[in-house]
């Protein structure tokens, strides 16, 4: 059990850095209590053997790991997070893990060391998603599968509503895009996609916060 960062552990982080933490782990409880949490535990039911989580955040996902994961480690590069993801890792039913920093767009990982790649509401923060999905899938086994659980642009007005706040989103709430077409960067990744549900996030009312949560492959 090893909580190991590549740069400094006392770094100050960034101000959005610093913003976001205020904020994200008290609000995105509620999310939790609406619904959330259970349909974590329903998507990652399936996460098996040495397994990333990817921005991991305050640790929202951490507890529903299933006893199938045998190792856990969570990438998290926001210092002001960790404080309150250090308090999860006692639910952690793994029997290793480690909390480290790095960037999804440069993983530092060998190639095929995970059996599962796991990110929830981390895709829309990224500068380089299509990056990302390279690098997830470089570090994934042949066979081994990515659990996404990501917020996505609208339809129709929502869309809009989507493409007006994003300018303000992304200064809130750490680089966060609400009008990412996720679905879409999948597709033009080297990722086989298995199956996405689409429906509203827990807790919000018609399409406002429109959720793709899938599994896809990497062949
Ligand atoms: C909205 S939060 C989601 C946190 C958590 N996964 C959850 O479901 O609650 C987005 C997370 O992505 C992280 N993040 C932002 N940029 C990143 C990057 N380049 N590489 C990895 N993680 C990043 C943020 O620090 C933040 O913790």
């Amino acid at each position: 059990m090893i909580a190991s960062m590549a740069r400094d552990p006392h770094l100050r982080g960034t101000r959005r850095q610093r913003l976001f933490a205020r904020w994200y782990p008290r609000s995105g409880q509620r999310f939790e209590e609406a619904g959330q949490a259970e349909l974590r535990e329903r998507h990652l039911s399936s996460a098996r053997g040495r397994t990333l989580d990817l921005g991991t955040g305050n640790g929202f996902s951490v507890p529903h790991y299933p006893a199938g994961v045998t190792d856990l480690v969570m990438l998290e590069p926001n210092p002001h997070l960790r404080a309150g993801l250090q308090q999860v890792t006692s639910r952690i039913r793994a029997s290793r893990w480690e909390i480290v920093d790095g960037d999804a767009a440069a993983l530092a990982f060998e190639d095929g060391s995970f059996d599962t790649v796991a990110a929830s509401l981390v895709f829309c923060s990224l500068p380089d998603p299509g990056r990302a999905l390279a690098e997830l899938h470089r570090v994934l086994r042949p066979g081994g599968v990515f659990l996404f659980h990501e917020h996505v642009r609208g339809t129709g007005m929502h869309r809009v509503l989507h493409e007006v706040i994003t300018p303000v989103q992304r200064l809130v709430a750490d680089g966060c895009h609400p009008n990412r077409d996720f679905l879409g960067l999948l597709d033009r990744s080297a990722f086989t996609t298995l199956e996405v549900e689409r429906l509203p996030m827990p807790g919000t009312h018609g399409g406002l916060v429109p959720l793709v949560v899938g599994v896809a492959r990497r062949d």
